[in-house]
């Protein structure tokens, strides 16, 4: 929702540009905090949804830690003032290079998806005179890429030849936008079992990650601005069994930042179609890839002041500039009717929004505003 003054503003603004509303993140991070807080939780805010500064700052200064996926983005967060012991490094294709990067800082933790991998870090580390503290990555759905239970066997005895690692846990992470939240249950029994055999072994295990993915409300933006954080940890606080001394730990991405961010576009050109009309804008795919690459909805919003709130609705395929059939925001959207020059929002585009943008095209790079600086 925007108010009529901060349209206006926007009226005078080269379009297309990110636009953060920075007390809708102030207002999601109390909340996280104050759920997280009752069960002594630790969130890490996953870095791969949004690399900004000015919100990496406001996310940093709530408190949270950083987790994150490339050494650019270990960087990136310690640059920005989170503490090396709050930030964790996780991804299936650590390069030697930022391997040795995280090392030097000594990072909490290295999130770890194969034996190969941990032997490399201990390698690595021998050479720099380092220690470090590794997670196991286990899929609870026994899927490819990471640990079967029957590998575990392996990994736990190769690892008492790999002196500079320290086990410190098992990190685990199901999958993102999950709005059924009995989904989060399963993995709590999952973890149980799985942390049952590391007990019959007398393994300590001091941190518990049970990764991200909770999901946010793409379509009703406005009424479920901030998500469910209580429901959501109250089942990890009743579902996982934890043990004495043990910290439980969630990286979430989506959930913090999705909502705080609009993308805002103008309209160039309104065509007549044979079957529909079509509204093209001065974004594309090229400033938000997610409805092209996952056929991902996100609400779209005619915000021109001129309009009427009773404005009769017209159907219209609302499409960016890029010439592929994979650039189009939304199929048969009901706006009011449209106009070449009119601005339109669309929305919950700050998760995985301009961090996946491209120069496809030789475009120029999106802008980015933020609310109390407009
Ligand atoms: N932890 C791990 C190990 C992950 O792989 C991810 C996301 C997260 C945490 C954060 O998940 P979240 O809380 O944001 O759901 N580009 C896609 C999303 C890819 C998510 C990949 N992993 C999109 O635009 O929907």
């Amino acid at each position: 929702m925007f108010s009529n003054q901060t349209v206006e503003k926007f009226s005078s603004l080269r379009t297309p540009f990110y636009y953060y509303d920075t007390p809708v993140l102030r207002h999601t991070l109390d909340a996280l905090k104050k759920a997280a807080s009752k069960h002594d939780f630790h969130v890490h805010y996953a870095m791969k949804a949004n690399t900004n500064d000015v919100l990496l700052d406001i996310i940093r200064s709530n408190g949270l830690g950083a987790d994150c996926v490339s050494g650019n983005e270990v960087k990136r967060a310690l640059e920005c003032g989170f503490a090396a012991h709050d930030v964790v490094f996780a991804g299936v294709g650590k390069s030697d290079e930022e391997i040795m990067y995280a090392l030097q800082h000594d990072i909490l933790c290295f999130n770890c998806e194969s034996l190969q991998e941990m032997e490399v870090i201990d390698g690595l580390a021998k050479s720099m005179n380092k220690k470090t503290r590794i997670a196991i990555r286990i899929n609870p759905n026994v899927n490819a890429n990471t640990h079967h239970l029957w590998e575990l066997e392996t990994v736990v005895a190769a690892l008492k030849q790999l002196t500079s690692l320290e086990l410190i846990g098992l990190h685990f992470h199901i999958g993102s936008q999950i709005t059924d939240l009995s989904a989060f249950k399963s993995l709590c029994l999952r973890v149980n079992e799985i942390q049952e055999w590391f007990v019959s072994r007398k393994i300590a295990l001091t941190h518990i990650n049970v990764g991200g993915g909770l999901g946010v409300d793409y379509h009703q933006p406005d009424t479920h601005t901030i998500p469910d954080f209580e429901s959501y940890f109250n089942i990890f606080a009743q579902f996982l069994e934890r043990r004495r001394g043990q910290q439980v730990h969630f990286e979430l991405g989506r959930a913090v930042i999705a909502q705080c961010g609009s993308l805002i576009s103008r309209v160039l050109y309104v065509k007549k179609g044979i079957r529909t009309d079509f509204t093209i804008l001065d974004a594309g795919m090229t400033e938000l890839i997610r409805p092209a690459l996952y056929q991902s909805y996100h609400k779209i919003e005619n915000i021109s002041p001129r309009i009427p709130k009773d404005a009769p609705m017209q159907r219209y395929d609302v499409v960016g500039p890029i010439c592929e059939s994979s650039d189009c925001f939304g199929k048969a959207v009901d706006l009011p009717e449209t106009r070449r020059g009119d601005l339109v929002a669309i929305r919950t585009a700050g998760a995985y929004g301009e961090v996946m943008m491209s120069q496809y095209n030789l475009r120029d790079r999106a802008g980015v505003h933020y609310s109390d600086t407009l």
